[in-house]
């Protein structure tokens, strides 16, 4: 995904803010032992909790950008995406511990997409590296494709590198089919955007 790319046309958009709000759900069991061991998260009680990032949250969001991408987004880009009536960025946490309650302020990942003539774009997707393969993404996309639902909307659409086999294995996952492709498409290594969509139903 590129800030700027082909989602960007400009048309206007309906309001769109705050569509899933404390989302939440049981973290992915599948890590084997020895790594729970060494793994703080790996708790029964862990859940990963998802709502609209705010501004306090940029700092963390920065960072995992900045971890995660090869062209990554300024932090003016998404500072405008918090103002934007028409874009949701929302943000993944966990919360460890039944007992405490207590939820860790720090961000595991975000999702930022946008709700466009019926069609949710999503633009930006990341998970803090240490926090990969628990399920993250996984209820950050869930939640961007709720949306879609609430607002029937007839598609989910995105962009990712050619290359990206976790991220394009986790679309696939949800039944994301190959639209096209865009060669040359990402910076300095030439790479190409793969197109993919997920048609939702809408009665
Ligand atoms: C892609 C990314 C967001 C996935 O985040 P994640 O929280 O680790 O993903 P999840 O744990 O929710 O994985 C869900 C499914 O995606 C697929 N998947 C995720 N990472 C994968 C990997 N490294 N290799 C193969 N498949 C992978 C699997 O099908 C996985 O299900 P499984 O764990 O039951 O096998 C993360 O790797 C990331 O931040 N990458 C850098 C930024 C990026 O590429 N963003 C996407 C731009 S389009």
């Amino acid at each position: 995904m590129r800030k700027g790319g082909i989602f960007r046309h400009g048309k206007e958009i309906e309001g769109l803010r705050g569509g899933v709000l404390g989302y939440a759900a049981q973290a992915n069991p599948k890590i084997d032992d020895a790594r729970a061991e060494k793994d703080p998260f790996r708790m029964e009680t862990m859940e990963i909790t998802v709502s609209p990032a705010v501004q306090s949250d940029i700092a963390s969001i920065l960072e995992i950008e900045n971890d995660s991408q090869l062209e990554p987004w300024s932090k003016r880009a998404f500072v405008e995406e918090i103002n934007r009536a028409d874009s949701n960025l929302l943000a993944a946490r966990l919360q460890t511990g039944a007992s405490s309650g207590e939820s860790s302020p720090q961000v595991a990942g975000y999702v930022c997409f946008w709700s466009i003539q019926g069609e949710i774009q999503i633009l930006n997707l990341a998970v803090r590296k240490t926090l990969r393969r628990k399920g993250i993404a996984r209820k950050l996309i869930e939640a961007a494709i709720g949306t879609g639902r609430e607002r029937h909307a007839a598609v989910v659409t995105l962009e990712v590198r050619n290359s990206n086999v976790a991220a394009r294995k986790l679309y696939e996952s949800f039944g994301f089919i190959v639209t096209g492709e865009r060669p040359n498409y990402y910076g300095a290594l030439k790479e190409s955007a793969i197109l993919m969509e997920l048609r939702l139903k809408t009665n």
